[in-house]
């Protein structure tokens, strides 16, 4: 069987009023046209639909069928257009999102406080370093990404929203505390617990000792920021982090930050997203939530050395 939406847009009408003059108003039709669809719905079906009766027309069995499922399909189609309106009123949808294992301290503040005010959309957040995000980005996975210093090489749309500030920690009885401006040389001959390969902070980190002609200390490889908050306490060695997941310890005193030259290192948080693609009204909503408000939800903690908002943006 052949036909189309508009046949059976017209048949439901008439069917509904059992008027080719009343459905003909109703769809800013004339009457000529309205009759011309059902002619050729009647043909493309093979049985009549309408049969009349003195001056009324009344509904065939064949016509009572097609009412039935033109009514249905009707439905479905009105349901269509609400779900897509609701997409396109950010009153629905789904936001993908995926945020760099730091950021993480902030991304669910941030969240949160979208989902109040968007409650209909259904948010998925991916925690995960910045290899995978990038892997993420090429693949067009998700809808935004939150990251430090997107590359260049790859064809995105990076907006910064707020700064980064990566610092090196150290108990509070540590030899090093109570030095100022300690030469970076110095903490070559230090034990550390660094961030994993692929990880955004251990990345910078590396190219501020590789541009001193040193090479980043190592010592116990971790993934987690949490995990070096708690070696550095419990007396492993020496840490780098950003003061975003520092704001207890650096309050209460369980860590403090060094005063080494070239720290702290000025970095960013982007919001990213392939060039060309397509934000959903969702995500469109989301990015310039972040763009515009994360800075009044997100304290950073007061980081030793720290520029103002002139600082080179890497
Ligand atoms: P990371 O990323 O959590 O992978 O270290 C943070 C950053 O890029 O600064």
């Amino acid at each position: 069987m052949h036909l189309t939406l508009r046949q059976l847009k017209v048949f439901e009408a008439v069917a509904r009023h059992l008027s080719h003059t009343k459905a003909a108003e109703e769809l800013h039709l004339t009457q000529p046209a309205v009759s011309m669809q059902i002619r050729q719905l009647e043909e493309n079906v093979g049985l009549p639909l309408f049969e009349q009766v003195g001056r009324r027309i009344h509904l065939t069995d064949a016509g009572r069928e097609m009412y039935d499922y033109s009514c249905r399909i009707t439905a479905l189609l009105h349901e269509a257009e609400e779900v897509i309106d609701a997409l396109r009123g950010v009153r629905g949808g789904r936001l993908a999102i995926s945020v760099a294992t730091t950021a993480n301290h902030f991304a669910t503040r941030l969240l949160a406080e979208f989902s109040k005010r968007y409650a209909g959309v259904s948010v998925s957040l991916d925690v995960t370093n910045r290899e995978t995000l990038l892997r993420q980005l090429a693949a067009n996975e998700r809808d935004l990404v939150i990251m430090g210093e997107p590359p260049a090489e790859l064809d995105l749309v990076a907006e910064a929203f707020m700064e980064n500030p990566l610092v090196v920690i150290a108990p509070p009885d540590h030899p090093l505390a109570r030095r100022r401006r300690i030469p970076l040389a110095d903490l070559v001959q230090e034990h550390f617990a660094i961030r994993e390969q692929g990880s955004g902070t251990r990345a910078a980190a590396e190219r501020l000792f590789r541009s001193q002609g040193l090479a980043l200390p190592t010592g116990m490889e971790m993934t987690s920021n949490e995990a070096i908050k708690q070696a550095v306490e419990a007396g492993l060695g020496l840490g780098i982090a950003s003061v975003h997941t520092l704001e207890l310890e650096l309050e209460t005193g369980r860590l403090v930050q060094l005063d080494v030259e070239g720290f702290p290192i000025e970095r960013h948080w982007y919001i990213v997203h392939r060039q060309g693609k397509r934000l959903s009204p969702a995500a469109s909503a989301f990015r310039a939530f972040v763009l515009e408000e994360a800075g009044a939800f997100v304290k950073l903690p007061p980081a030793r050395g720290r520029r103002r908002a002139t600082a080179r943006r890497r």
